[in-house]
Formats: C-alpha cells, structure tokens, sequence
C-alpha cells in the first residue's frame, strides 16, 4: 500500500484533535466544583472527577468498576439497586429531574449531606446516568445556626417584652391610680407597639418551628361553621379599629373538619387580618363556606386593594409584602401567609386566592370533610 503523506497528516492531526478535545474536556470536569460521576446501567461507577475525590475522599481509581452504593450510606444503599432495577423498568426515578437531598459516605465513614442532581445519557446504546453532587454540609451548617439564631433571639425578646407590656397594660388600667391624659396617650401608643413587636416575635418562632418541623398538632374534629363563627369573633374587635365589619354567611351545615382549632384560627385569623387592613373604612369583610362532596372550602372576602396578577407567585413567600410601604400604612412582617400556608399543609388542607388589582381579594383554606366513623373504622380503640 503506497501511503499518502496528506492523508497520513490528516489521521495524525485528527487523532491529536481527538485527544486534544478529550483532555479539554477532562480539564473542564476536573475543574468543576461538583462531584461528577457517571455511572453504568448496573450501578458501577464509570468514572469520577477530581471533585468527587475531594467530596467523598477515595482516588478514582478505587472506586472505578465499584458499585455506587460504596458512596452511600448502608440504608440507601440497599434501596439504590431497587430504584435502578424500577428505573430501568418504568422509566420512573425519584431522583431524575430532581434535586433531593441525600447523604453521601465519606471513605472514612463519615455521613455527610449531598444535594444530587442525575440526567441520564445513551451512549452506544448504553444509558449512562450522570450524577451532580453537591457536598451541602456548610450550607446546612449555616441553616442550623440561622434557625438557632432566630429562635433564641426570639425567644429572648419575649421574656421582656412581656413584662413591658404588662407593666403599661397595669399603667393603663388606672389600678394605680387615673394617668394625666397626655401620658395616657403615651401609654397607649408604647402598649400599641408592643402588641405589634410581640407578634413579630410570634411569628419568627412560628416560623422557625415549621419549617424545623417542631410544631405539634393537636388535632380534632370541629364542626366547620362553629369555628368560622369563632374566628369572626376573635377578629371584630379587629375589624373595627379599621373601621370593617366582619360578617359570616352561614347556613347551619354539620359538616366536620379535622384540625387544630388554634391554628386553624390562625390561618382565618391571618386572612381576615389582611382583608381588613387591606379593605377601606366602612367596607365589610365576608366569611363563607362552600362544600364539595369531598371538602369544605373556607373563603374570606374583602373588596379591598386587590394584589396585581405580577404580585400572585411572590405572595405566599416569606417576608414578601405586595409594596413595602405596606407595612407602615398596615403594620405587619409579610410572613402570615407563608406560616397560614405551612400550617394548612401541615394539617393535610390547601391554601389559594384570587384577586385582582382594585376588585378585592378571596384568599380560601380547604380541608377535606371527614366523618367520624371512618376515623373510627381505620383506628379503632
Ligand atoms: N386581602 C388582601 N388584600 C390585599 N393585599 C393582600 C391581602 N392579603 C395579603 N395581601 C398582600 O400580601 C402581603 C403578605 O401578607 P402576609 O403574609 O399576611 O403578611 P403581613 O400581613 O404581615 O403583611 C401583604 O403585605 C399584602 O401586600
Ligand atoms: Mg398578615
């Protein structure tokens, strides 16, 4: 065979082009502060970036051929082989096109919290998954010492601020005797904002203890309608400093929620708080149920402001107020919606709205109905 000195160059660049690009392309994966592996149909690991060795501690070439479940902790592990074998059966993965967070196994043993992100690819025929691990420790690190940090903060304010507001409600009452009307007014306005301060401390704790999930719920079976009327009466006293009326429309239905009465006066006590700030003078507030066969759906409201459509998605985020003035025209911390809609969730029920700039507002709570024999059947005594 004569060769072809143009053709021979032509191999030779292209062969170097070939191992340029691959040497370009391990440069970019060893650089990547993500643990990348990638690994085959059956669960072995096919290759591992310099970040997973930094993240999980072993040299790629230990691990290379090895079953992933080296990397995890044994309980997952176990299960691991199972989600591949389901995987590769229904096409359904928990962790495919989602970010769970899991725990990785350090080569010392050591438990560690990892975020894993895994695509799959074909290649040659082959699927090859391809896993982004994020090594979460500082981050939750971070979490843990914010979540400590609100609580005591929290916790320490309340202790005094519980002794200035009762020492002005003693001042106010005239018990020591009747107060010149000036410092009355003092007095008044110091008691206002404690009120005020004591349910931002309130809601901060409550905020912290959702989403730690160390809220306890004491949960009971009430007739709906008793308590929206409850919740009307804890709000009117409310509604008129604002000059709103609060009015439940009823019509005696017996139905039965099961929840925590306190908190679920605590998410109609929220909505209805909004629907008065947010309602001009002299404006009502409207309570009402409506009940499909499974659920009884509880709306307030108000013909108020209105929250322009851009505002919707922000809305049940924590500290989002529509506008910032809000809070001096209202008072409030922009966090009653997201505990109203933690809490709900957390008690098995659903939070909406609708509104529209300038035509009002209906923010509704639902819960399914429940009977008490079928509570009764599925947990006897
Ligand atoms: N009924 C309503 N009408 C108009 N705006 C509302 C209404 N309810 C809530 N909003 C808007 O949503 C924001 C967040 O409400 P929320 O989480 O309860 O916080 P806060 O009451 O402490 O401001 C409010 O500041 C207000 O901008
Ligand atoms: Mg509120």
């Amino acid at each position: 065979m004569h060769s072809d000195p143009e053709f021979g160059d032509d191999k030779f660049t292209h062969a170097r082009a070939v191992v340029a690009a691959s040497e370009f392309n391990q440069a970019v994966l060893d650089t990547v502060a993500d643990g990348i592996i990638t690994i085959s149909g059956d669960g072995r690991i096919r290759s591992f970036n310099k970040a997973s060795e930094r993240i999980f501690g072993y040299r790629a070439s230990e691990v290379v051929g090895k079953n992933v479940a080296l990397l995890m902790p044994q309980s997952y592990a176990m299960r691991h082989d199972r989600y591949l074998a389901a995987y590769a059966a229904s096409g359904q993965s928990k962790v495919i096109n989602e970010r769970p967070e899991l725990e990785g196994k350090r080569k010392s043993g050591d438990l560690f919290p990892i975020e894993v992100s895994v695509t799959e690819v074909s290649h040659a025929g082959e699927p090859i998954f391809v896993g982004v691990i994020r090594d979460i420790t500082d981050r939750k690190r971070m979490d843990r010492m914010k979540a400590e940090f609100i609580s005591t903060v929290s916790h320490e304010l309340r202790t005094p601020l519980t002794s200035i507001s009762g020492a002005l409600s003693l001042m106010r009452s005239n018990a020591l005797g009747g107060l010149p009307p000036k410092i009355e007014h003092l007095v008044e306005i110091a008691l206002r904002n404690c009120t005020r301060l004591s349910a931002l401390v309130n809601d901060l704790l409550d905020i912290e203890k959702l989403s730690s999930g160390k809220v306890t719920y004491q949960m009971e079976f009430w007739r709906v309608e008793k308590l929206v009327s409850d919740a009307v009466d804890d709000n009117i006293g409310f509604g008129e400093t604002f000059d709103v009326k609060i009015l439940a429309e009823l019509n005696g239905s017996e139905h039965e929620i099961y929840v925590d009465r306190q908190r679920f006066l605590q998410i109609l006590g929220n909505f209805i708080s909004n629907a008065v700030k947010f309602s001009p003078k002299g404006n009502s507030v409207r309570l009402r149920v409506s009940y499909t066969n499974a659920a009884a759906r509880i709306l307030v409201i108000d013909q108020g402001s209105g929250i322009a459509k851009e505002k919707h998605d922000r809305l049940f985020k924590r500290f989002s107020q529509v506008d910032s003035s809000d809070i001096r025209k209202a008072g409030g911390t922009g966090l009653g919606l997201a505990i109203t809609k933690e809490l709900a969730e957390q008690m098995g029920g659903k939070t909406g709205f609708d509104s529209e700039l300038g035509q009002g507002s209906t923010f509704w709570v639902e819960f399914p109905l429940v009977s008490r024999d079928k509570v009764a059947v599925l947990k006897p005594r």
